[in-house]
């Protein structure tokens, strides 16, 4: 039988989720909550069961699942009623502000037995995907450097995302989901040292933007970059490994990967450049490499409520854990900390 799921919030995300809700398999949607009149007739129009208060809806038996859609400050305080009312929460993301506030909720989960989760839907992005194969598959080699980037060019939107009392700002916004892939595609590395720098070219308050490096005790470095005044993208992701090389341009497009066969080469016909020529920087032939395309992978967002029922049934594992959700937030933490001192900053 499909659980109901009952959704505070129905702005832009709490509208995705009942969409999606609606075509699931395995949750259904008992109703929604707002405070917004607008979004409450918006609702009734669509057919959907409104709650004239939150306590009206944590009070609704039949609800098994509580999605939680709204501003970034109010994560905190609506996890914590949810899961006291006896609900399991999916929270978007960022789940939380800070490792304290996720840890304080995660005691409030485990006293109440009730599940929570962050939702972390980017981890069912293709191009995030077909990085993360190439990496374990393992062909190209050891990674030597990963770089991952969004870029838009209308600034920060001019809703509470700009605010810093609502948890504004690209790195709570989109860094949540870079970050949060970052550490997935290099899940046993241990990260050594934060840099960071933030943009305010369009909003002083929050970042609107900024570029984050991660040195790891490895020496892999992890570069993530978000950027809202870019008016020419650069690659999404683009991966060094020591084989290899692997790029992914846009969201839906499949990596190109070029593969070293054999490192030595018999003769290195030198690029002409304006001010001369270059054998360092001539591309190698096809003897050495091989360059190809990857299938995109497949994908299916519904996969995050069905684990999520199945971790309700004990069937499952969760699959965004806590120890995950809070590995990302300590990374913003720390970044934050880069930004205030300007300089690199040590991640134990
Ligand atoms: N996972 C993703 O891909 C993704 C995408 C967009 C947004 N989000 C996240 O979803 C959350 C909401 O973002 P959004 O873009 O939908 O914002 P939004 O401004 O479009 O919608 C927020 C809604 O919440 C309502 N609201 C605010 N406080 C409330 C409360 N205490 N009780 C009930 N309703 C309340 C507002 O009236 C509004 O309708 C944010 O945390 C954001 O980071 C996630």
């Amino acid at each position: 039988m499909k659980k109901n799921v009952a959704i505070i919030g129905y702005g832009g995300q709490g509208a995705w989720h009942a969409e999606q809700i609606k075509k699931s398999d395995v949750v259904s949607l008992a109703g929604i909550f707002d405070f917004s009149p607008e979004r409450i007739e918006l609702a009734k129009d669509r057919g959907i069961m409104v709650y004239s208060s939150l306590d009206e809806l944590l009070l609704d038996k039949n609800v098994e699942i509580v999605v939680i859609a709204t501003p970034n400050d109010s994560h905190k305080e609506l996890s914590i009623r949810a899961l006291n009312a006896g609900k399991n929460v999916i929270c978007e993301k960022p789940v939380m502000l800070s490792v304290a506030d996720l840890d304080d909720v995660i005691a409030v989960a485990n006293k109440t037995g009730m599940h929570f989760t962050a939702h972390q839907n980017r981890r069912y992005d293709v191009d995030f995907l077909g990085i993360k194969q190439i990496i374990t598959e393992g062909k190209l080699g050891d990674v030597v450097s990963v770089e991952s980037r969004v870029h838009g060019s209308r600034g920060i939107p001019s809703d509470w995302r700009g605010k810093k009392e609502y948890g504004g700002g690209m790195l709570y916004d989109w860094g949540v989901h870079l970050i949060d892939q970052i550490t997935r595609l290099l899940p046993n590395e241990k990260i050594k040292k934060v840099f960071c720098t933030a943009q305010h070219t369009t909003n002083f308050e929050v970042d609107d933007g900024f570029k984050l490096t991660l040195i790891y005790k490895s020496n892999i470095t992890a570069f993530v970059e978000v950027g809202t005044l870019n008016f020419i993208s650069m690659p999404r992701f683009y991966l060094q490994c020591k084989r290899g090389t692997a790029k992914i341009n846009d969201w839906k497009q499949c990596a190109q990967v070029a593969y070293c066969k054999y490192w030595n080469e018999k003769e290195v016909m030198p690029v002409q450049t304006a001010a001369g020529i270059t054998k360092t920087m001539a591309p190698r032939d096809e003897i050495t490499l091989d360059e190809y395309t990857l299938d995109i992978p497949k994908s299916d967002v519904h996969d995050f409520y069905r684990n999520f029922v199945a971790t309700i049934d004990g069937k499952a594992e969760q699959e965004v854990k806590y120890e995950q959700s809070r590995l990302v937030l300590k990374i913003i933490e720390k970044a934050f900390e880069s930004i205030e001192k300007c300089q690199a900053v040590d991640f134990e």
